[in-house]
C-alpha cells in the first residue's frame, strides 16, 4: 500500500510551501494539505468525528469559533458546515491561496495570514472571547518554524472562560519509535511496505524538527500552570495515523 507513494514530497512542508501547494492545479485536495491521497481520502467523516467528540461546545448554539490552519479538505468543510448549522461565528486563518479554495459563507471570517505572527487583528478583537479553537494538523509546521510557544501561549489567551482548545495530530517521535519497535509496529510496516524488512528504528540519537514526549508533555505542564486543564488524548484507532499521533485537549476552566 505505501509502495508508489513519494514520502519525500510531503516532508520538510512550511507555510510557504503549503502556499505553493494551494496554487497547483496538478495537487488533489489532500495533497494541497500535505497527505498522500491514500492517507485522507474517505476519511473525513472519521476525523470530523474524532474532533466533535473531543470538543463537545461545537453541539451548543451561537458561539465564537476559531480554526487554525484548517486546509481546504473534507475536516475543513465539515467544519463550516457544522458552524454554519449551529449558528456559530466562525473565524479560518491560513494562507489566503488555501482560504480562497473553500466556500465562503455568512458565519465565516476567512483570515489570511501566518497565525500567530501575521494576525494582529485577531488578538485585538478576540482576546478571551473564544469559545473554541482548533488546531488540527498544524502545530507541527508551526513548531519546525520556530513559533510553537508564540502559537501557544498567544492562542491561550483567545479562550473564553469554559472555552475549549484542541491541538490535533501531534506527530510525536516517540510515539512513533514506541509502535515502530514493537512486534506490532514491525508488522504494520511490513504489510504497509509490502517487505519483509523491520523499521529502521534509532534511539539515543539527535531528531532535529522532531516534536517529542519532552516537547508535549512540557506544553500540558505548561498549560496547567498558566491555570488551564490540558489533557492527551489518543485518535480514534481508524484515523490514518492513530498509531503515531496524538492529540491535546486545553481546558479554561
Ligand atoms: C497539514 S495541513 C492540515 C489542514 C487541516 N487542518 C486538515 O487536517 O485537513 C496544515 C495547514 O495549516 C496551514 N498553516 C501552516 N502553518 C500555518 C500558520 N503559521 N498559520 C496559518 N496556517 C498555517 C497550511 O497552509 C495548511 O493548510
Amino acid at each position: 500500500m505505501g509502495q508508489g507513494i513519494n514520502f519525500d514530497r510531503f516532508k520538510n512542508l512550511t507555510y510557504e510551501s503549503f502556499r505553493q501547494m494551494a496554487k497547483d492545479p496538478m495537487l488533489s485536495e489532500y495533497e494541497k494539505v500535505g497527505f498522500p491521497d491514500s492517507y485522507r481520502e474517505g476519511k473525513g467523516d472519521a476525523i470530523f468525528a474524532d474532533i466533535l467528540a473531543k470538543l463537545p461546545r461545537l453541539n451548543e448554539r451561537g458561539l465564537t469559533v476559531v480554526d487554525i490552519g484548517p486546509g481546504c479538505s473534507d475536516p475543513a468543510k465539515r467544519m463550516i458546515e457544522h458552524c454554519g448549522a449551529h449558528e456559530h461565528r466562525l473565524i479560518m486563518i491560513d494562507a489566503p491561496e488555501m482560504l480562497d479554495l473553500l466556500p465562503d459563507a455568512p458565519h465565516l471570517t476567512k483570515m489570511g495570514g501566518c497565525y500567530p505572527k501575521e494576525t494582529p487583528q485577531l488578538f485585538a478583537d478576540c482576546a478571551g472571547k473564544v469559545d473554541v479553537v482548533l488546531a488540527y494538523g498544524v502545530v507541527s509546521i508551526i513548531f519546525a518554524e520556530g513559533l510553537l510557544y508564540p502559537f501557544f501561549d498567544q492562542t491561550l489567551t483567545l479562550l473564553a472562560d469554559g472555552g475549549q482548545w484542541l491541538i490535533g495530530d501531534f506527530p510525536n517521535i516517540d510515539k512513533r519509535k514506541r509502535f515502530f519497535a514493537s512486534p506490532t509496529g514491525i508488522a504494520f510496516h511490513k504489510a504497509f511496505m509490502e517487505t519483509e524488512e523491520a523499521p529502521e528504528v534509532h534511539f539515543n540519537a539527535v531528531e532535529a524538527g522532531q516534536m517529542d514526549d519532552g516537547v508535549i508533555i512540557g506544553l500540558i505542564i505548561r498549560a496547567r500552570r498558566f491555570g488551564f486543564d490540558a489533557y492527551l488524548l489518543p485518535q480514534r484507532a481508524d484515523l490514518p495515523m492513530a498509531n503515531r499521533r496524538e492529540d491535546m485537549l486545553i481546558l479554561k476552566p
